[in-house]
């Protein structure tokens, strides 16, 4: 027989996986857009990205497909490229403090633009903000 009684939530913080269904997609091609964006005019990191950032280029391609896929979204990612193994396809790329620093600069004000022009509330805002902040900590690998 089964319990009656659904389990209680783990946390009280919402699911990661449950943003693209409260959100849609627009907020992930946006924030994807914007931080390439904004990476384009930063010369503390813009060497290492490829010469083309715009719109519809590989690269913002690539983001907008990965968020889309964290935050619940179709796997068009995973199907086009494999598992993220996001660590391991940084590597190639001395990614220190400092550089990381300066990709998070750059993702938390394109997550603020997106915040404003979709109308974000604080709570999505402030999970995708969390999900950037730890992982681009993790994806250090340069002393
Ligand atoms: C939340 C943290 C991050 C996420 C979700 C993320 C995500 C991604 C994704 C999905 C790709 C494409 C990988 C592929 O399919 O080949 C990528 C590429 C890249 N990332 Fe990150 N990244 C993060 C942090 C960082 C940080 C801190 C740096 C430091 C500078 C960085 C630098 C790069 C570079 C240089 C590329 C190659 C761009 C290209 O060739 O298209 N990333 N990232």
């Amino acid at each position: 027989m089964s319990d009656p009684i659904p389990n209680p939530p783990l946390s009280s913080a919402p699911e990661p996986a449950s943003l693209f269904q409260q959100l849609g997609e627009r907020p992930f091609v946006c924030l994807a857009e914007a931080l390439y964006r904004n990476i384009d005019g930063d010369a503390r990191i813009r060497k290492h990205f490829p010469a083309d950032l715009s719109p519809s280029s590989e690269a913002v391609r690539d983001m907008r497909e990965f968020l889309t896929q964290f935050f619940g979204g179709p796997d068009h990612y995973s199907a086009r490229k494999g598992h993220p193994r996001l660590r391991a396809r940084h590597l190639r790329f001395p990614i220190d403090q400092a550089a990381r620093d300066a990709w998070l600069d750059n993702a938390l004000k394109a997550l603020a633009e997106v915040a404003q022009s979709e109308s974000l509330d604080e709570t999505a805002r402030g999970t995708i903000a969390a999900y950037l902040v730890r992982t681009s900590q993790f994806m250090i690998n340069r002393e």
